[in-house]
């Protein structure tokens, strides 16, 4: 039997899957690692941590695994997206990673607006400028720690640092590529006029690949330290959203997908990069070839319910916590929660807004709040499957993974708000299983990423919607949608007593 390995860098832990050629998934090992929060807004990580993390979760797996480690034959990454990792001339880490989720960039965003402007950084990039994109974190360096930025010869994103340690080489691939705000999308290169437009020097960027595309083998030392063969060889790999969207078979035009791990986001397919969303849902590369996505974020989706949990149900687990909500009825008996804890994306981008929890009664138990935070989330989701529904796409089934897929009723919740039906996989480890994909067909195992979908990705169980729920949540969507609008000015004037 030949495997492969996935490994997923998400913002809370790394996750590595040996993945064997039917698919299955024959060992797991998570290890995780602190954000560094310093003030509100701030969010980074250390890069050492990544490698270490790693490193010592291959070491755990190969250490259980009985078979010929020359048997793995390749590896390849998802990774948290938009992170700036910056390297000096010998390619060392200048300051810790500036996070996707952090969102101090709002001056750099207005800079990118008034030096490039709106409707040509559309036309390059498909994206609007937001906090949490890397070109206004490499601006921000520049001007808050010029000394750094005068050291800095290279940016990557998490995981292409990851790879660079695993393998010597520096590469970026183009679904994360398109995460930076640097690359002109539809024809797959650095945009020379946005570098020149923002006075930075083009060769910071680092050769681009595609997902699937074999950049190298693991090196002899890293061989020696985990136990991996040093003929195993390794795939670019590609954005945690492109590799969520592969890992769940989102391969195909009129396919959705439903993601929630610390953020949460919609995606859909494209076979174009030109149709127009005017911005108001990101546009990217896939790591399929010839393919792209359009997708909205919801900043807090998991990060919402850890938080809640963290807070008022510290000693629980999350099925405990969760054990509840199925006893409240649609609507947490008129508790209503907005998910924007740490700010939102979609479909307001706006750094300074923050959370609610709106209609608080003294009849109100725990599990009201606990219902009406799975239902806040769940209706941020749906204001992306709004924008789609407008733009003309037909969504009526939504695969669904993540967090948001452990729990039946919270994906009964998903099927009412979406009006659509949702799939839940046999094994919905999503971005994982999607880099463990992309190995599996970079090394020739499929002729195709949908062949390798076939046989990987089996449907489990199918939630469909009750009309009588559908017709309370969009009462309730209704009253959601009126929350931001009505409390965006207060959160501003709040702002000065947050630290
Ligand atoms: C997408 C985004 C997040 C991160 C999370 O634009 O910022 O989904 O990729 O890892």
């Amino acid at each position: 039997m030949k495997y492969v390995i996935g490994i997923d860098l998400g913002t809370s832990a790394v996750k590595i899957l040996l993945v064997d050629q039917n698919g299955l998934v024959v060992q797991s090992v998570s290890k995780s690692y602190p954000l560094i929060q310093e003030k509100t807004g701030y969010s980074e990580q250390n890069p050492q941590h990544w490698v270490d993390q790693t490193l010592l979760g291959l070491e755990e797996l190969l250490k259980s695994f009985s078979g010929d480690v020359d048997d793995i034959e390749g590896i390849s990454f998802s990774g948290q997206m938009h992170g700036l990792v910056l390297l000096d001339e010998v390619n060392e880490v200048l300051r810790p990673a500036i996070l996707w989720n952090d969102t101090r960039t709002t001056a750099q965003c207005e800079q990118i607006y008034d030096l490039v402007g709106k409707e040509k950084l559309l036309e390059i990039t498909k994206n609007p400028a937001l906090e949490g994109f890397t070109l206004p974190k490499i601006l921000w360096i520049k001007a808050h720690e010029p000394t750094i930025y005068k050291k800095a010869k290279t940016f990557l994103l998490p995981k292409d640092y990851l790879r660079y340690k695993l393998t010597g080489q520096l590469h970026m691939d183009y679904s994360d590529a398109a995460g930076t705000l640097l690359l002109d999308v539809s024809k797959k290169e650095w945009s020379l006029e946005i570098c020149a437009l923002l006075d930075l020097d083009p060769s910071m960027c680092p050769p681009l690949v595609e997902s699937y595309q074999e950049v190298g083998t693991v090196s002899f030392e890293i061989a020696k330290a985990t136990g991996l063969s040093n003929t195993t060889r390794v795939f670019a790999g590609g954005a945690d959203n492109a590799c969520g969207a592969i890992g769940s078979g989102i391969l195909k035009d009129g396919e959705t997908l439903c993601s929630i791990g610390t953020s949460g986001v919609v995606l859909s397919y494209e076979s174009t990069p030109n149709k127009d969303f005017a911005g108001k849902v990101h546009y990217f590369n896939h790591g399929a070839p010839d393919a792209f996505y359009t997708m909205g974020v919801t900043l807090s989706a998991g990060h919402s319910l850890s938080w809640f949990k963290e807070v008022f149900a510290k000693e629980e687990t999350f099925e405990e916590l969760l054990s509840e909500v199925g006893s409240v009825p649609v609507g947490s008996n008129g508790l209503l929660f907005t998910p924007y804890l740490v700010g939102e994306r979609t479909p307001y981008a706006d750094a300074t807004v923050r959370a609610s929890f709106i209609g608080m009664d003294s009849s109100h138990e725990r599990k009201d709040f606990t219902r009406a935070v799975l239902e806040g989330i769940t209706f941020s989701l749906h204001e992306s499957i709004e924008i789609f529904r407008r733009n003309g796409k037909s969504i009526d089934t939504v695969v669904s993974i993540g967090g948001g897929a452990q729990n039946d009723e919270w994906l009964q919740i998903q099927a009412d708000i979406f009006d659509a039906k949702i799939v839940r996989l046999t094994s919905e480890q999503g971005p994982g299983m999607g880099a463990a994909m992309l190995a599996a067909y970079g090394c020739g195992w499929f002729n195709s990423l949908n062949d390798c979908a076939d046989k990987f990705l089996k449907e489990d169980k199918e939630f469909t919607p009750n009309k009588e729920n559908v017709e309370k949540y969009k009462k309730l969507f209704a009253i959601y949608q009126k929350v931001y609008v009505q409390t965006k000015d207060l959160n501003r004037e709040l702002l000065e007593f947050r630290h």
